[in-house]
């Protein structure tokens, strides 16, 4: 097969051109003359049309599974040294079925041993699904998971399971008590909406709490639960917190989240998955333990209004506290952006983001979110410039990051003229997403749209563009960050969205923005202002799969923007499923 020794960065379809080339001459020099219409017939009609299934589109150091579908990250957590990921995963294909859970190991979080799954399908309270739930660790030897099964009349109840071996360290066998389930949809519980237990938590009367995501006269709603032993459970009279602003409350979340700093600042974060829109929401308050309620800062009964974990394409988010490193840290889900049949093809379907660090900001008026700094470890070949400036209709190519396909990048824009922001319309808040497609990159405007051109081919017909617009409001300003997909491939039927949401950055005092982006074949990880707004986004460029992938900065507002800083690096391949046998 010589001939057909490509570099590894070209698609498997390329790959069959040069066959069929090869193929044509080998017939060719063998017949002596080959007819017109064979030649017609040997050379592939559309040589693109099989890229979808190109290795290029598996990301490097994102974790995803050799093959298959997966979804919701579980019950990750951190016992003696290790860390655990459970993920919900479909054994035999990559749509949504048969769901198990996946397990993997890691002792940096960034690169994972893969061991067999944890929790089967084997018992009637989960013998039509494992779903998702999570782990809490009751006391120093007492690790244990708490799930939804799918019993054997569908219904969704939740089940507990325990480790079988506590000096095996990476807890690779689970088993499950014949009491389960241990606690059923009765009374007003709807059993086709009702689960994803959260983490355990303890209260001052020694009882544990856990709160499952429901749907409960038409309010979305995390109910409450009591126990002295993790086993017995009683429901509270009144949900942990409840809202007829949005319907059914999917893997909800609930934690303490700490500014940086003495620490003194402290608020409850309750998070929700809407399944209406696929989004995570969260709201910041107090939990009043007498009652055992959370009790939002701010009660908001328009869902479009509350806070995002993630303007794009990022749902079912889980966190779990690292007592190793005294951070908080949330993974998500990221669901492809192309076609089911793409997804049959491919052999594979669903990635998790990088963890993140997650904390609260110092105002308490926000959750701020960082990429772990154990994905740094991946870092080489590190470009650095500075003092760019970026006038109307710049485009600056960072020539020095060859190949950007698997990238870090982090710039800085310096902004000047504020005065030219054009003014906030409030009705824009309800639909910034609505906004990011209309106020494109190429739409001229005030002080932006300003930012970078991901995943770019050589002539810029496909590209990602990364952005921000300011906008006057009052006496402040309003950050629009955009991540606009429409113009990210040329291949047809696929989900290019334009993504965006408004970020509170105090520009006045600032007097810049900056933007941090993890891109990684099919997805692009954003994070502005500082961790302000994130914005996840799967894209398929076609340039991936026929030749290099470059990066640009550019700005179509009518003032200069200077980039004060902006380093990138190549970012190197993570083992994200090495086989247990090559470590121990
Ligand atoms: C996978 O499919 C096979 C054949 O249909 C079935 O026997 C098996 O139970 C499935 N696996 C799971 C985890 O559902
Ligand atoms: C438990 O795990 C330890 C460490 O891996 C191993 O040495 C031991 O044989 C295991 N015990 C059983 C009963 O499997
Ligand atoms: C229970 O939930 C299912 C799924 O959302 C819904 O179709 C059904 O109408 C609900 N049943 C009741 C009694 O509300
Ligand atoms: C900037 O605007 C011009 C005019 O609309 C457009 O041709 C160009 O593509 C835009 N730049 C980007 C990066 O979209
Ligand atoms: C791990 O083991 C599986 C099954 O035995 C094998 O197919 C795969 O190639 C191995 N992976 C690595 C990275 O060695």
């Amino acid at each position: 097969m010589a001939p057909l020794d490509l570099p590894s960065s070209r698609c498997a379809a390329v790959v069959v051109s040069f066959v069929f080339l090869f193929l044509y001459f080998s017939l060719f020099f063998e017949n002596g003359e080959v007819e017109a219409n064979q030649r017609v017939f040997l050379y592939p009609q559309s040589p693109k049309v099989n890229s979808i299934v190109s290795k290029q589109y598996r990301t490097a150091y994102h974790f995803q599974p050799p093959k298959n579908w997966i979804n919701d990250p579980n019950g990750p957590m951190y016992y003696k040294g290790i860390y655990h990921l459970f993920y919900q995963y479909n054994p035999n294909g990559s749509l949504w079925g048969d769901i198990i859970w996946g397990h993997s190991v890691s002792t940096d979080l960034i690169n994972w041993i893969r061991l067999e799954p944890a929790l089967d399908r084997t018992t009637p309270s989960d013998n039509n699904g494992c779903w998702s739930g999570s782990a809490t660790i009751l006391a120093p030897d007492s690790p244990v998971i708490l799930y939804t099964g799918s019993d054997s009349s569908n219904r969704q109840v939740q089940n507990i399971a325990f480790p079988v071996n506590l000096t095996d360290p990476y807890l690779t066998k689970w088993t499950k008590p014949a009491y389960n389930p241990l606690i059923e949809p009765v009374g007003d519980l709807n059993s086709s909406e009702f689960r994803d237990p959260t983490t355990g938590w303890v209260g001052k009367d020694n009882l544990w709490r856990i709160a499952i995501g429901a749907e409960l006269q038409g309010k979305g709603a995390a109910i409450l639960y009591k126990s002295k032993d993790f086993v017995h459970w009683v429901r509270a009279k009144d949900p942990l917190h409840s809202s007829s602003a949005s319907g059914m409350w999917e893997c909800p979340d609930f934690y303490p989240a700490v500014a940086e700093g003495d620490g003194s600042e402290t608020k409850y974060v309750l998070k929700m998955s809407l399944t209406e829109t696929g989004m995570d929401y969260y709201m910041l308050g107090k939990y009043e333990e007498d009652r055992d309620a959370f009790v939002p800062d701010n009660v908001v009964d328009d869902y479009r209004l509350w806070a995002r974990i993630d303007f794009g394409k990022f749902y079912a988010s889980k966190s779990f506290f690292d007592p190793q490193k005294h951070r908080r840290v949330l993974y998500g889900w990221s669901s492809e952006s192309d076609s089911a049949s793409d997804d049959v093809a491919k052999g594979w379907a669903g990635i998790h983001t990088i963890p993140r660090t997650i904390w609260l900001d110092n105002s308490g008026k926000q959750l701020l979110q960082w990429p772990i700094e154990e994905v740094e470890s991946l870092r080489k070949d590190e470009v650095h410039l500075q003092d760019i400036d970026l006038n109307t209709g710049a485009v600056f190519e960072v020539k020095e990051l060859k190949e950007a396909s698997q990238a870090d990048v982090e710039a800085e824009f310096e902004l000047y003229n504020l005065e030219r922001a054009e003014p906030l319309d409030p009705n824009w808040l309800l639909d910034p997403q609505k906004l990011c497609e209309e106020q494109s990159a190429s739409a001229p405007g005030g002080v932006g749209p300003f930012g970078l051109l991901l995943l770019a081919s050589d002539d810029l017909v496909e590209h990602t563009a990364v952005y921000f617009k300011v906008y006057r409001s009052q006496n402040s300003y309003m950050v629009l960050m955009c991540s606009d997909q429409r113009r990210s491939s040329s291949r047809p039927g696929l989900y290019k969205p334009a993504y965006g949401g408004f970020l509170d950055v105090d520009l006045q005092k600032e007097r810049k923005i900056s933007l941090r982006t993890l891109i990684d074949h099919s997805v692009i990880e954003s994070f502005g202002g500082g961790g302000r707004g994130c914005i996840t986004a799967r894209v398929y460029p076609e340039a991936l799969c026929t030749g290099s992938t470059y990066l640009h900065a550019f700005n179509n507002g009518s003032t200069t923007v200077k980039i004060s800083t902006l380093k990138a690096w190549k970012m190197r391949r993570a083992k994200i499923n090495e086989n247990i046998s090559i470590r121990s």
